[in-house]
């Protein structure tokens, strides 16, 4: 079973999320600087009585597949950990399914595609 995590999280987060990905022996991802809003629709405070636009804030974001339903909680708990202040505005983890897998080098696909390989990049 191949699954996708993706991980929004704050910007001043992106280095404890590597470094704990990075212990659980993660290897590989993809890291996004995006823009997005929670519930708060990017602000901090809501204002009462004033309507407000959504309002965009930076955020990073992680992209992981995995391979199995223990990956996926070890990542998972590996991320929330790192991320947590417990303010508003953590961030979000997601994660899905995917269908498939293809290492475009070996040509190998699915659980193999993702595994390591002696091949140093
Ligand atoms: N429902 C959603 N769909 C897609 N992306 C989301 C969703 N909710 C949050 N995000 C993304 O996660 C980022 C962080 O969201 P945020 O932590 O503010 O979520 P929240 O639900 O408002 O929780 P909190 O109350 O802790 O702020 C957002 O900037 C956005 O990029
Ligand atoms: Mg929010």
């Amino acid at each position: 079973m191949l699954i996708k995590i993706e991980a929004i999280v704050r910007e001043e987060a992106f280095e404890d999320v590597k470094t704990a990905l990075n212990e659980i022996e993660v290897r590989g991802l993809t890291v996004y600087q995006v823009m997005g809003c929670g519930i708060q629709k990017g602000y901090n405070e809501v204002v009462r009585g004033v309507k407000v636009d959504l309002q965009m804030q930076p955020k990073i974001k992680f992209e992981i597949v995995v391979s199995s339903p223990e990956w996926e909680k070890k990542t998972i708990d590996a991320i929330s950990k790192a991320a947590y202040t417990g303010e508003i505005g953590d961030g979000k983890i997601f994660s899905y399914e995917i269908r498939s897998a293809y290492r475009i080098r070996t040509k190998e696909t699915g659980y193999d595609a993702i595994q390591p390989t002696n091949h140093m990049e």
